[in-house]
């Protein structure tokens, strides 16, 4: 069974890289799925589009109002953050369509506008994403929440208890329809399941927080089964782990940065040893 979302708000160009000046096209979702869907495009009546403006009136108020809610009603209950840093996901126009830019699909889009294909890997998220939502950790209420900031800076809250697409195409409509129209909610609630934030992450996090950043290229490197295991029951422990390609991830809000391993790892083999760890730690099964 699929849980339905819907979107709110009307779609903004404001996070989406402009590649030439077509026109734009809707997106929509349709029946329990949110979909890219170009075929069910349909002519809007100016009262319906009054009527999304208002919408997506109130939808920036109230990003500009933020914070969102802080996590007052878990403080007393440890719990973990996961932050995905310099997430692969860009939008752009190609042909007639915004499209979340990947390397299999537009590589000579991205040559043509002097990009290197080799950059451009949603996947990436998707694979970390899947990974710390499919957790027992998850499961056991033990993930407080999830953030993913990309590339650009677009900084977005992803609710623990998402149903996030598995497959590449639905994820990449969701990821678009996020971006252009700065959030996602359950058809018929008011419960934003995705939604955009502002940045920086760190007023976010609650207070009694240990912020671990990870990359191969630290020298400290640790057996993430003991180093978890030291940590007290009390910390809130928020792990930041890039989802790109290339490079890593920057140093400047974590309170440590270490390797766990002598091998580079992909994003979602790296989360599933922190999870392994923490599930072990608290003996979820
Ligand atoms: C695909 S890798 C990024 C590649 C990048 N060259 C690097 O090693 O940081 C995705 C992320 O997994 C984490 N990672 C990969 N190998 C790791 C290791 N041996 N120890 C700790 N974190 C690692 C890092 O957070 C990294 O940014």
């Amino acid at each position: 069974m699929v849980r339905p979302y819907g979107v709110k708000g009307r779609k903004r160009k404001k996070n989406r890289e402009v590649y030439d000046k077509e026109e734009e096209e809707e997106v929509h979702e349709e029946g329990n799925e949110v979909v890219d869907d170009e075929e069910n495009v349909a002519k809007r009546s100016k009262a319906e589009e009054d009527e999304d403006e208002a919408k997506a009136q109130h939808v920036a108020d109230e990003l500009s109002g933020i914070p969102i809610g802080p996590l007052v009603e878990d403080d007393k209950k440890n719990g973990v953050i996961f932050i995905l840093e310099r997430a692969s996901l860009e939008v752009a126009k190609v042909g007639k369509t915004y499209q979340l830019l990947n390397s299999d699909e537009h590589a000579n889009f991205l040559k043509r506008n002097n990009k290197n294909p080799a950059d451009y890997r949603p996947d990436i998220a998707h694979q970390a994403m899947l990974m710390i939502l499919d957790s027992t950790l998850n499961k056991a209420g033990k993930l407080k929440a999830l953030y993913v900031r990309t590339e650009k800076g677009v900084l977005f809250e992803v609710k623990p208890h998402v149903r996030i697409p598995r497959t590449y195409k639905r994820f990449s409509g969701i990821i678009l329809q996020l971006l252009q129209k700065l959030s996602i909610s359950a058809v018929g609630k008011r419960e934003k399941l995705l939604r955009v934030v502002k940045n920086p992450v760190t007023q976010y996090l609650p207070v009694n927080s240990r912020r671990i950043g990870f990359s191969h290229s630290s020298e400290k490197l640790v057996d993430i089964g003991d180093y978890v295991n030291a940590v007290s029951n009390d910390v809130n422990l928020v792990f930041v782990v890039g989802a790109m390609a290339h490079g890593k991830i920057e140093k400047e809000f974590v309170d440590d940065f270490i390797s766990i391993s002598g091998y580079p790892l992909s994003a979602a083999y790296c989360i599933s040893k922190i999870t392994n760890a923490l599930e072990r730690k608290w003996k979820i099964l």
